[in-house]
């Protein structure tokens, strides 16, 4: 399965995912919270296939490997449609249940999610042929490079910072971190 196929069908999975979540929950104000968990995990593994697809593909080269490369893009894609349905859950949730979304936040802790909106919003347009050429290859490799430590952080920091809530948070937020590490590692040998 590749290309566009292997888009639908991710999406499929993470929509399906979300709305078992959405189910599930005893009451709707839980039932937005768990869609809005369950998206961003999806959300969570997919960029993280992207994150770390050549890395996998020079550690353990394999048929699956190059095709985790090969097929980034839509997998990346995949990834914006998952975030697109976080964003749903969340307007949503705002609307239904303001008080409970307010708990613990300020508009300050919206500033990192807001700003991973607008570079999931910039790299999925630059992720065609036509914006890809207006931008041209050099700043598309710096946007791209940018927003993926930016969701890299983003992800890191949502998971580490929800410890507190409960421990099983510290191995997502781990699992960001080494992943970090690899990557900076690789850029360092050159
Ligand atoms: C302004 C934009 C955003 C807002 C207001 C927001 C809001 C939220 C809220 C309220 C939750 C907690 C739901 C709950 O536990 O009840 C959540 C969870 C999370 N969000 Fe977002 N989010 C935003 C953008 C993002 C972005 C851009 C990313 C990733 C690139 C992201 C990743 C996460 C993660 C990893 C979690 C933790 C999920 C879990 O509990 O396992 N969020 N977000």
């Amino acid at each position: 399965m590749t290309g566009w196929n292997l888009f639908g069908v991710l999406t499929v999975i993470v929509t399906l995912f979300a709305l078992t979540a959405f189910a599930i929950a005893p009451n709707e104000v839980e039932s937005l919270q768990y869609a809005i968990r369950a998206t961003a995990r999806t959300s969570f593994i997919l960029f993280l296939t992207v994150f770390l697809a050549t890395s996998f593909a020079r550690l353990v080269p394999s048929a699956l490997t190059r095709a985790l490369v090969r097929e980034r893009r839509y997998i990346g894609l995949s990834f914006a449609a998952s975030q697109f349905l976080h964003a749903v859950a969340l307007i949503i949730y705002i609307r239904t249940a303001p008080d409970s979304f307010w708990v613990g936040r300020t508009p300050a802790t919206n500033i990192p999610g807001s700003i991973g909106y607008l570079m999931i919003l910039l790299l999925t347009v630059t992720s065609f042929a036509m914006p890809a050429r207006l931008v041209g290859p050099a700043n598309w490799r710096r946007l791209h490079l940018a927003g993926v430590w930016i969701f890299a952080v983003i992800f890191a920091a949502s998971f580490l910072t929800r410890v507190h809530q409960h421990a099983g948070y510290l191995v997502p937020g781990m699992i960001m971190v080494v992943a970090m590490l690899l990557r900076m590692a690789e850029r360092f040998e050159g």
